[in-house]
């Protein structure tokens, strides 16, 4: 028996995740997976009941699951509360306390959307890149961070710090990850300027004698976020650091037409893991049942590749997405002329419809 833990959120968190549980309960029935779930709170929702976004008790059930499905977190009405009892900081500690260092951002277009991407259809159909991101170190995590009074003026300040070990164990994901797909890695640094990405450089570098056959190239971080704007395709796998990785993931989900189709998987040493839609909690839309679960139900497809092996149910699961994409069934984000506008309810229920066969 596995076990997964669900942390909804806040925002539309709630509304998301109870589609991809609905399509889990499917994927149960039909594969006969042995799995039980449980719940817990985490951000603004856990600081209403507990007075932290990240309680003891949660972060105890999602320390004794095999994965965690997550939704998002954050918004408005907790944006003044001391700065230690934000809904974000609930979901770095929780990524820190459970050690998922490595995240995995895949941006693949679904063939039906090419005319919802923002960019033309012939720059991005066909993509398929990934991008790595260092998820429990680097600027997120430096020492000394706060905002002080100095001079009669307060300055804000953090610290971007990798040590080469941390380095190294990014890089070793990235590399295999390169090694089973396209073989082509590029690694992001801004290391014509910043110290830390020097250092991250010279180790991939390094590391990259070990990998014949992965062809390695380095981009400047800027260089980086226009080349994926101009030519996205030239890309297969990218590897970059916390902060980097956070921001080019946006950016790269736009051109799959949406970053509510955009998943991702955190995962430890041990390929335990957290996933989680790489958008947030959309706060603007919350509650209106108009948020496209996909994003979800695709972290829970990585969800069972990764840390549960049923590499057969995931596929399934995105043949069921595609089923319902090619349809013509949109969410308000995705939506195109021609196309059928649904709700969040209704789009689950379709992929569920589909997954059951
Ligand atoms: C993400 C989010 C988070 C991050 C926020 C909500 C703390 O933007 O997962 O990309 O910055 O890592
Ligand atoms: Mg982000």
């Amino acid at each position: 028996m596995k076990k997964i833990l669900i942390m909804a959120g806040d925002g539309i968190g709630p509304e998301i995740v109870a589609e991809a549980v609905k399509v889990l309960d499917v994927a149960k029935a039909r594969f006969g997976l042995e799995i039980e779930t449980d719940d817990a709170l985490v951000g603004g929702a856990a600081y209403d009941v507990h007075g932290d976004p990240l309680p003891e008790v949660s972060l105890e059930k999602a320390r004794a699951a095999d994965a965690i499905l997550f939704g998002s977190i954050g918004g408005p009405k907790w944006d003044q509360i001391e700065r230690d009892k934000r809904p974000e900081r609930g979901l770095l500690r929780l990524r820190s306390s459970l050690g998922l260092f490595a995240n995995l951002r895949p941006a693949i277009l679904f063939p039906q959307l090419a005319d919802a991407s923002s960019l033309k259809p012939e720059v991005v159909s066909g993509l398929d890149i990934l991008i790595v991101r260092e998820l429990t170190g680097g600027i997120y995590f430096g020492q000394p961070r706060g905002i002080r009074e100095e001079n009669g003026e307060r300055v804000g300040f953090n610290t971007d710090v990798y040590s080469e070990s941390e380095i190294r164990r990014i890089g070793k994901v990235a590399f295999e990850l390169a090694m089973a797909r396209g073989k082509r890695l590029c690694s992001v640094d801004k290391a014509n300027v910043l110290e830390v990405t020097e250092l991250w450089k010279e180790v991939i570098t390094e590391m990259a004698k070990d990998y014949p056959e992965v062809d390695v190239s380095h981009l400047y971080v800027d260089n980086a976020a226009m080349q994926l704007v101009r030519t996205p395709k030239q890309f297969d796998v990218l590897v970059t650091g916390n902060l980097f990785g956070d921001i080019l993931s946006d950016q790269a989900a736009m051109l799959t037409g949406s970053i509510g189709m955009l998943p991702s998987a955190s995962l430890d040493v041990n390929r335990k893991g957290m996933y989680e839609p790489c958008h947030g909690s959309a706060p603007d839309i919350a509650g209106q049942g108009i948020a496209n679960p996909l994003a979800t139900i695709l972290s829970l497809a990585m969800l069972l590749r990764y840390s549960l092996d049923r590499g057969d149910v995931a596929d399934a699961i995105e043949k069921a997405v595609e089923q319902v994409l090619e349809d013509g069934l949109r969410t308000a984000d995705i939506y195109t002329d021609g196309c059928r506008k649904v709700g969040t309810t209704e789009m689950g229920d379709a992929v569920a419809a589909a997954l059951r066969g």
